[in-house]
């Protein structure tokens, strides 16, 4: 096959097999949404929700596995729309649990990605790095010297330290190590020399031995097993294949981009991208199982930003529609076959998506009116001056400079426009003004400096980002965490409350009603919050019943014992699980003795009698014919 023509489902087949052949089990990408984990929002690495194995937990599936797991990363929001960063993507992963280590790792990725009959990169475009040893863990001779042997020249191998080459924990504590990367080399002529900072050399694949645990303390302790976590990510290697500049002239986005094309009046590279970055995460947000909505908080509040900031780069570009529905149906084109929960819940992506849209044209239009009162009050810059202004290429630096200095005190001019102190005082949209409009209605930033642009008037943009800070810093720091991608130290609490969730699940069908079925849940150290289907309020008699019929299981101190078993095994038990094809063919299942059965991953107490007393603080409604409880354990 030639290169230029392989496809993504190309390499995704290739890699299936290959690790197939390496006696590896392939399973389902698992939720985008972290189960049992309190402090991340999203999924953001392929060996986020198989941390318990990496612990030690064994697999249903064996010691071996590979995947293509379903990931956002929100950290380089800023960035998207250069040529490698996204917000959602899917990561090639492969697994050892306890399992072979560096020497497989390494020989296996080398041979997936040179030989003729699979990627068959040549060895010349390819180079690695190793970590370069600190005092928490020694210097990795041993991969350097088995990437050696396989043919790779020591010029093209580098140590680097732990900043570039040691990887996790994905929050602060858990399963860590050094990590081996291997950089493709894009320029058209051989490479003279490998230099991790020359943009041509593309980091492509990222194998990760993880045999370290990072305590709270900021120690590094030996981990039970020795493990390897490997990270591909499908986009790049794709683009990097085909020999193309950016992610973006795949096909895994070339649609995308052409339909937004068809609707922008004044189309611009950049803003389609972020568009179609951005609704393609939101496509993949709302179109898993765990059925998030735009709202304020937690993974609602990222999927509301990603959302509102497409619509905001569509007006950019003269969208005049809605458009974000008629964009993800693309994304789910070209994902639905791999992804069934897209075409599945195809309905609740477009209907969530257009309501949003209006939703924030709602608050564009009333931000407006209270925008129009407080730029009338200001006076233009004469028209000519402030065309010069603008004129001038660097006219962002212009305006920051004529506040600098104004604040020094001096009586500054701006030479290119001979615009006056007094003038830029009667223009100026102060920072606090600025920021009134966006806390009061969510009114973004960006329309304000276009508003003030077509109205010759100056937008103190620092002014208003030092207000933003201060209003952000308290809410900040708590959520900080979570945007960190942290993985949770499984805290005994949460524990508990997992444990608690599977017997309230069991309670609401012995004592309210027998087809009563989860439909969500989500356990912080706090509390459990869980949603079923069940179309009325609960009485109080009837959330009485279910505390006690919880309580009666906990006082009975019965034992939770974990099972592994097939698929058809858990159905016959009655076991509950959603029985989507996320599972793999054996799946773990935890039985209260005799109480309740789950398909479930864990962790779990070893016995009822450690959680204490069951108090449910909240019964609501979630949306038609789902309701919501919020329980403690006290
Ligand atoms: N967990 C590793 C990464 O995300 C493979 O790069």
């Amino acid at each position: 096959m030639k290169a230029e023509q392989i496809t993504a489902e190309e390499i995704k087949k290739k890699y299936f097999e290959f690790f197939k052949e390496k006696g590896h089990r392939i399973i389902k990408s698992e939720s985008l949404i972290p189960e049992h984990d309190p402090t991340v929002l999203f999924t953001t690495a392929g060996m986020h929700p198989l941390v318990p194995f990496i612990l030690g937990q064994p697999h249903p599936m064996g010691k071996r596995i590979a995947d293509a797991q379903k990931c956002v990363r929100t950290g380089d929001i800023e960035s998207v729309g250069d040529a490698t960063h996204l917000t959602f993507f899917e990561m090639l992963g492969n697994w050892s649990f306890g399992d072979y280590f560096k020497k497989e790792a390494i020989e296996w990725s080398f041979e997936f990605l040179t030989n003729e009959k699979w990627l068959g990169i040549p060895i010349e475009k390819l180079a690695v790095t190793c970590f370069e040893g600190n005092s928490d863990a020694p210097r990795d001779e041993e991969s350097a010297e088995i990437w050696m042997k396989l043919g790779i020249p020591a010029e093209r191998i580098r140590f680097l330290p732990k900043e570039d080459n040691f990887w996790g924990p994905a929050g602060q504590t858990g399963p860590c190590g050094p990590c081996s990367e291997m950089f493709y080399w894009k320029g058209e002529n051989n490479p003279k020399e490998f230099n991790t900072n020359d943009r041509k050399w593309v980091e492509i694949w990222n194998d990760v031995f993880m045999e370290y645990n990072k305590t709270k303390e900021g120690k590094y302790e030996m981990l039970k097993q020795k493990n390897v976590d490997t990270g591909m990510g499908l986009e790049r290697i794709t683009a990097m294949l085909q020999g193309k500049k950016s992610i973006y002239d795949t096909e895994l986005f070339k649609p995308i981009l052409e339909k937004i094309k068809s609707m922008a009046e004044k189309y611009e590279e950049r803003s389609a991208r972020i568009i179609a970055d951005h609704l393609k995460a939101a496509t993949f947000i709302l179109g898993d199982d765990k059925k998030v909505e735009p709202s304020n908080v937690e993974q609602g509040y990222i999927l509301r930003r990603l959302i509102r900031r497409a619509i905001r780069h569509g007006r950019e570009i003269g969208i005049k529609e809605n458009f974000t529905a008629e964009t993800a149906k693309k994304v789910i084109e070209i994902y639905e076959k791999d992804y069934e929960e897209l075409n599945k819940n195809q309905k609740f992506i477009l209907s969530q998506l257009d309501e949003e849209e209006n939703r924030f044209k709602k608050v564009i239009s009333e931000g407006l009116k209270a925008a129009e009162a407080v730029f009338s009050e200001k006076t233009p810059i004469p028209a000519e001056k402030y065309i010069k202004l603008m004129q001038s290429p660097s006219h962002e630096q212009i305006i920051e400079g004529v506040w600098t200095k104004k604040k020094q005190g001096e009586n500054y001019e701006v030479k290119e426009a001979g615009i006056t102190e007094n003038e830029i005082d009667k223009a100026a949209i102060t920072g606090k003004e600025g920021f009134l409009l966006y806390q009061s209605y969510g009114f973004p930033e960006e329309l304000i400096i276009e508003i003030a642009r077509e109205k010759k008037l100056l937008f103190h943009r620092a002014e208003f980002a030092k207000e933003l800070e201060k209003h952000q810093e308290t809410s900040r720091v708590g959520a900080e965490k979570k945007f960190k991608s942290g993985l949770a130290d499984k805290s005994e609490q949460t524990t508990k409350l997992h444990t608690a969730t599977h017997l309230l699940n069991e309670a609401l069908r012995r004592v309210v009603d027998k087809n009563i079925k989860q439909k969500g849940s989500n356990i912080t150290p706090e509390r459990l919050r869980f949603d079923f289907n069940f179309n009325r309020k609960l009485t109080p008699e009837e959330i009485k019943k279910v505390e006690d019929e919880v309580n009666g299981i906990i006082k009975k101190g019965l034992n939770v014992k974990r099972t592994e078993m097939t698929v058809e095994e858990a159905k016959k038990l009655g076991a509950q699980a959603l029985f989507t094809e996320k599972y793999g063919e054996r799946v773990s299942v935890y039985n209260v003795s005799g109480y309740s059965i789950e398909v479930c991953t864990g962790p779990h107490v070893k016995n009822t009698s450690e959680l204490g007393v069951f108090k449910i603080v909240k019964e609501e409604a979630v949306s038609a014919g789902v309701r919501r409880i919020k329980a403690i354990l006290t």
